[in-house]
C-alpha cells in the first residue's frame, strides 16, 4: 500500500481453454467473480490490474482444430476472438486479454524451465506412454480414452475421468483407444520427457501454503489434501507440435524434444505474467509488467488475487508455485486465492450435444449481460455447488432487479418529474423516517465493503439487495405521495432523500451490474468522479443523502429491467433444457 492508502491489487482469473464459447458455469467460477471483484476495487480508489488470457495449447486444441479441418493456429486464432467478443458482451473489465500462445510466454515458460534445471529440479525421464500403430504417433493426454480404472467408465480421457473426476495416466486405462482415430491398435513404449522433481519442494511448499492463513477455506483445504498425498514428480513435456518448443539455453532445440513441447499445465499459469508483458507492450511501456511482477522492481507491494474453480487448485497452490518458488528468483507469489465449486445445470452437467445448458454467446441473444451477472454473483458456488434453474433465475430477476430495483429508481425519478417539475426539490428536514435508514445505512454499507473484501460474492449480493429494500422501506415509511396532499415540503425531503438513495444504489450496484448502473447515475447526472466507493466517500452518511445538487434535473431513465414472463421460461426451458 502506498501512503494515500492506495493499493495495487493484481487480479487473474483462470485462463479459459481456447476450445469452444465457455458455459455460463465456467463464467460464474473464475471470470465473473474476479470481475466483480476489480470493478469493486477499481471503485474503492485502488490500482487495480485485471489480466486473464486464453489457454491455447494442448490437446483440446489440436483435437478441435483436427475435428474442425484447420491448422491448429488458425482455429485459435478465429476461436480468441470468439472468446474475446464474449468476454466483452459479458462486461468483463479485462485491462488485457491475452493469448498463451504468444512469444512473451514462451520465452518465459522457457526461462523457467531453464532455471529449474540448473537448480536440479528438472531432468529427463524415460517414461511408458501409450503409441498409436495406426495413427504413427505417441497418445498424451485427451488423445487415448478408454475405461477408467476406478469407476469402470467406458470414456475416461487419457488425463482424467469425467465420471469420478481422478486424475489419470494415460496408461493406467483399460482398453485404451486412440481419440483421433479410434484405433485399439495402440501399446505402451518409452519415450523421453523432462521431469519436475515436485517431490523435492513438498516442505518449500507446505511451509508456504501453511503461512497463507487468510486464503479463503476451500482453496486452502484442496492444496492442504494434495500436500498431504504428497507431491509427485511429474512430467512436464508432451509429444506434440502444438505448444512451447523445449529450448536449451541459447534457444536451439534440445536434443532429443524436437517432436515434444511443454505439457499445457507448465506454460498456462506463465501466460499471467506473459499476459501481462503483452499489456505492457501494448501500452507503449514495455518493462510495466515487472513492477507487478518482480519484487525486486515494485511488485513487492502487490496484492496477487487468484479466481478459479476448484478443479484448477493444486495447479496453483502446488505445480505454478514449484515452478515460482524452485526459481529461486523474485517473483511474485499468489497472496489470496478464491476457489468455487461449480454451478450445475439443474443438479447435473452442462453439454452442449445434449442440449443442456446455456453458453456465453447464447445468453447475451436471449437477455443483456447484468441480467446473467446478477444471478451468477446472487447464487454464486462458494459453499457448494449451485444449480442454475430457470425458475430461480426468473425469481431472482425480477424479484431484485425489476422489483426492488427497478421500481424503486422508476418510482422515485417518475414522482420527481410529475410532482416536482422534474428538479431534485430543495425544502424541507430530514425526520424520523430520515434517522432510520442513515442507520441502516451506517450498519449496511460497511458490511457490503466486508463482504466484498473477504471476497464473499453471495453475501455482498445479498446485502446489496438488502440496501435497495431499505430503500423501498424508507419510502414506505417516508410517503412523500401521502405527506404531498397536505405537506409539500415534507414530501420534497421524502423525494430528495430518494433521489440520492437512487444514485446510491447505482453505485453500489456498479460491481455487479454496470450496464444498468450506469443507466440509473446517467439520469441522475452523477458526474464520473462522484461514482466511487472510497472510504471517503462513504464516510458521511448524512452527507450521502443530501449529496445531489439541489435542483438538479432528473429524467426519469428508460426501463431499467424487463421482467422475465413465464412464456419466456417455458421457451427458454424447450431450447436450453431443464429439469430431467
Ligand atoms: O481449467 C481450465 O480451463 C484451464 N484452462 C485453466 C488454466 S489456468 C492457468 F493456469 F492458466
Ligand atoms: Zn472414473
Amino acid at each position: 500500500m502506498t501512503d494515500t492508502g492506495k493499493r495495487r491489487i493484481l487480479v487473474t482469473s483462470a485462463l479459459p481453454y481456447i476450445n469452444g464459447v465457455k458455459h455460463l458455469g465456467n463464467l460464474a467460477g473464475s471470470m465473473l467473480p474476479a470481475d466483480v471483484f476489480a470493478r469493486f476495487q477499481r471503485l474503492r480508489g485502488h490500482d487495480v490490474l485485471y489480466i486473464c488470457a486464453t489457454d491455447e495449447h494442448g490437446t483440446p486444441a489440436e483435437l478441435a482444430a483436427q475435428a474442425a479441418g484447420v491448422s491448429v493456429r488458425d482455429y485459435c486464432n478465429e476461436q480468441f476472438r470468439i472468446q474475446k467478443d464474449a468476454g466483452d458482451g459479458f462486461e468483463l473489465s479485462y485491462d488485457y486479454f491475452g493469448r498463451s500462445s504468444g512469444e512473451e510466454n514462451a520465452r518465459l515458460t522457457q526461462h523457467f524451465a531453464h532455471v529449474l534445471e540448473e537448480h536440479g529440479l528438472i531432468e529427463e525421464r524415460n517414461m511408458r506412454q501409450v503409441y498409436s500403430v495406426d495413427d504413427g504417433r505417441f497418445l498424451p493426454d485427451r488423445y487415448v480414452e478408454g475405461t477408467c480404472p476406478h469407476c469402470d467408465f467406458e470414456k475416461a480421457r487419457g488425463d482424467q475421468c469425467d465420471n469420478c473426476g481422478r486424475l489419470l495416466d494415460p496408461v493406467d486405462l483399460i482398453d485404451p483407444y486412440s481419440a483421433v482415430s479410434g484405433s485399439k491398435n495402440v501399446e505402451i513404449r518409452e519415450t523421453l520427457h523432462l521431469f519436475l522433481l515436485q517431490s523435492k519442494m513438498q516442505d518449500t511448499i507446505r511451509a508456504w501454503v501453511e503461512k497463507s492463513t487468510d486464503w479463503p477455506p476451500l482453496a486452502r483445504s484442496i492444496a492442504l489434501k494434495w500436500l498431504d498425498e504428497g507431491l509427485r514428480d511429474r512430467a512436464i513435456t508432451r509429444d506434440l507440435s502444438w505448444g512451447v518448443p523445449v529450448t536449451n539455453a541459447d534457444g536451439s532445440i534440445r536434443e532429443g524434444f524436437e517432436n515434444k513441447v511443454f505439457y499445457v499445465w507448465f506454460d498456462a499459469p506463465v501466460e499471467y505474467i506473459g499476459a501481462t508483458e503483452e499489456w505492457a507492450k501494448a501500452k507503449g511501456e514495455p518493462d510495466l509488467w515487472r513492477s507487478w511482477w518482480r519484487t525486486d522492481e515494485g511488485a513487492d507491494d502487490v496484492e496477487y488475487v487468484q479466481f478459479m474453480g476448484k478443479d484448477n487448485v493444486a495447479f496453483h497452490t502446488v505445480s505454478f508455485p514449484v515452478t515460482i518458488l524452485g526459481s529461486e528468483e523474485p517473483w511474485k507469489l499468489v497472496d489470496r486465492l478464491k476457489a468455487f465449486n461449480w454451478v450445475t445445470w439443474y443438479g447435473g452437467k452442462f453439454s452442449t450435444s445434449n442440449k443442456r445448458g446455456v453458453f456465453m454467446d447464447q445468453a447475451l441473444d436471449l437477455l443483456p449481460a447484468d441480467y446473467w451477472r446478477w444471478y451468477l454473483i446472487a447464487n454464486a458456488p462458494e459453499g457448494s455447488d449451485a444449480a442454475f434453474t430457470w425458475e430461480g433465475f426468473q425469481a431472482s430477476i425480477n424479484s431484485d432487479l425489476a422489483n426492488v430495483l427497478g421500481n424503486f429508481v422508476n418510482r422515485i425519478t417518475k414522482y420527481c418529474a410529475s410532482k416536482f417539475d422534474g428538479q431534485l426539490p430543495a425544502t424541507g428536514n430530514a425526520g424520523e423516517a430520515e434517522a432510520w435508514i442513515t442507520e441502516e445505512l451506517q450498519t449496511r454499507l460497511p458490511q457490503l465493503v466486508e463482504h466484498y473484501e473477504n471476497m464473499e460474492f453471495r453475501k455482498a449480493a445479498a446485502e446489496t439487495r438488502a440496501i435497495w429494500a431499505a430503500g423501498n422501506e424508507y419510502l414506505t415509511k417516508a410517503e412523500p405521495w401521502v405527506k404531498y396532499k397536505t405537506d409539500v415540503d415534507a414530501a420534497a425531503v421524502g423525494v430528495r432523500t430518494g433521489l440520492n438513495l437512487a444514485a446510491l444504489f447505482g453505485i453500489i450496484a456498479q460491481p455487479v451490474i454496470p450496464e444498468a448502473a450506469g443507466m440509473i447515475l446517467d439520469a441522475l447526472g452523477i458526474p464520473d468522479e462522484n461514482r466511487t466507493l472510497t472510504p471517503e466517500s462513504l464516510k458521511d452518511v448524512p452527507a450521502l443523502l443530501d449529496a445531489l445538487p439541489h435542483g438538479l434535473a432528473i429524467t426519469p431513465p428508460d426501463v431499467l429491467f424487463r421482467k422475465i414472463e413465464d412464456d419466456q421460461v417455458a421457451e427458454w426451458t424447450e431450447r436450453f433444457g431443464g429439469e430431467g
